[in-house]
């Protein structure tokens, strides 16, 4: 049974599919529509369950399980938050269950799967990227290498979450990569993008897709590399921040006229329309913004300073990128704070993830000017535990970026675990930038 709502009407429901800080800042962003849908996640984490949101025990790639549940739960929308279902086919099992869902077709998210059809796709239709070639096996990608400028970059043409990628530095490196992916087969059996290095300020961009029409959303800087002043290993990302100085309004929609709404059009015409959210990876380099990559969901950390900066209704619009043109007339309205999401991660991310350590300091942080959003917690009796490599993520909100800043690192300087791991320098070129 459903509880009515004022007008009569059952709320909207829907099933938020994950378990990430991305699909926290859904599920929150969720709660606060002015249409009260009623929310349920899967598999969701603890801090979704203390938000009150029943969390169902069903893995976020078990495309039949989450079929299953949100047919008994009689769901009206699911929003799938992570690649992986998005790529093995949810909303075609969905759609086919007659479901409404908020995400790309398995056809429409080989945008992500594989890095060589992005890179085709790109290349017909015109969109500004990096100059590359695809191998198939190890031989001509050998030869290549020696004619190849330094650095070059390597990838593996899987869905790899983030670890399949190889800047070599010189042609010794390159080979290593190349028998990592050919010989070793470290991510099974792949083809391998080589391509040129790019150099410039990375940007993230995600518009909402109805299949027709691309509209994009507000800016924002992720930091990928664990530590301080982008040293050490490539993680899942530690930190975020929106806006982005010198992107305003108006470039943003030139450059989602750039690299959005050229994909949308072509993959209509093929007969694959895009529905959901278009996340453009881009390099701003000295002649101009190349796309690194497309990936077919949201971004995580950026979903986390994006959404509390969205004060039009985010259900609303989930459900127009399901409907064929449902985004005509839509706009999206920001606030103009300043937002700075940093992420706590666990000793030993990205290599391994230490589970199981009590944290502290918690209660009581989350305000209207600081969201506490959870990645990989646990209940362990009445003790919330880290339960994987990013364990929470803090966001600030504040009238200036500095402000921002500080919110969310006076909070996440209350939360400890044994092993916490955060950079200390998330939002600092943004406030380098406005100087404030
Ligand atoms: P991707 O998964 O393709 O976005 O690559 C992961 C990260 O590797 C990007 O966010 C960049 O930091 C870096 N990267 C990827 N491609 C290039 C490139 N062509 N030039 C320089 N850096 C790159
Ligand atoms: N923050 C990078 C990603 O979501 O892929």
């Amino acid at each position: 049974m459903r509880a009515g709502s004022k007008n009569g009407r059952p709320p909207t429901r829907v099933l938020v599919v994950g378990g990430g800080g991305r699909e926290h800042a859904i599920v929150r962003c969720l709660l606060r529509s002015p249409r009260h849908p009623d929310v349920i996640a899967a598999p969701g984490n603890a801090g979704i369950a203390r938000d009150q949101v029943p969390c169902a025990d069903v893995a976020a790639d078990d495309v039949e399980g989450i079929v299953r549940l949100a047919r008994e739960r009689a769901c009206d929308l699911v929003i799938v938050g992570p690649e992986a279902p998005l790529v093995a086919g949810v909303v075609d099992a969905l759609a086919d269950a007659g479901i409404s869902a908020f995400g790309p077709s398995a056809a429409a998210a080989r945008l992500e799967g594989s890095k060589a059809y992005a890179k085709e796709l790109m290349q017909e239709v015109g969109v500004p990227t990096g100059a590359y070639a695809v191998f198939h096996e190890r031989g001509e990608a050998v030869a290549h290498l020696a004619q190849a400028s330094y650095p070059v970059v390597l990838k593996a043409d899987v869905l790899a979450a983030g670890k399949g990628v190889v800047i070599a530095e010189d042609e010794q490196e390159a080979r290593e990569a190349l028998d990592a992916f050919f010989v070793e087969r470290r991510f099974g059996p792949t083809a391998v993008v080589i391509e040129e290095f790019l150099t410039g300020r990375e940007l993230s961009l995600f518009a909402l897709c109805d299949g027709e029409r691309a509209v994009p959303m507000t800016p924002a800087q992720d930091y990928k590399r664990i530590g301080d002043g982008d040293e050490g290993p490539n993680t899942g990302g530690m930190g975020s921040y929106s806006p982005v100085p010198g992107i305003e309004p108006e470039h943003v929609r030139v450059l989602s006229r750039l690299v959005h709404q050229p994909i949308v059009d072509a993959l209509r015409r093929r007969g694959t329309p895009y529905h959901g959210v278009l996340y453009a990876g881009l390099m701003i380099t000295g002649s101009g913004p190349r796309v690194l990559e497309y990936n077919c969901r949201f971004g995580d950390p950026e979903t986390q300073a994006v959404l509390p900066r969205l004060r039009s209704d985010l259900l609303d619009a989930l459900e127009r990128c399901a409907r064929p043109g449902g985004l005509e007339g839509a706009r999206f309205e920001w606030s103009s704070s300043w937002a700075v999401a940093v992420v706590l991660a666990s000793r030993g991310y990205p290599e391994s993830a230490t589970k199981g350590d009590q944290i502290t300091g918690i209660d009581s942080i989350d305000s209207l000017c600081t969201e506490v959003l959870h990645a990989a917690t646990a209940e362990k009796g009445a003790q919330l535990v880290t339960a994987g490599g990013r364990v929470l993520c803090v966001t600030g909100l504040g009238e200036t970026a500095g402000e921002a800043r500080d919110r969310a690192y006076e909070a996440a300087d209350r939360i400890e675990f044994d092993g916490k791991q955060m950079r200390r320098d998330i939002g600092a070129r943004a406030v380098e930038a406005v100087g404030a």
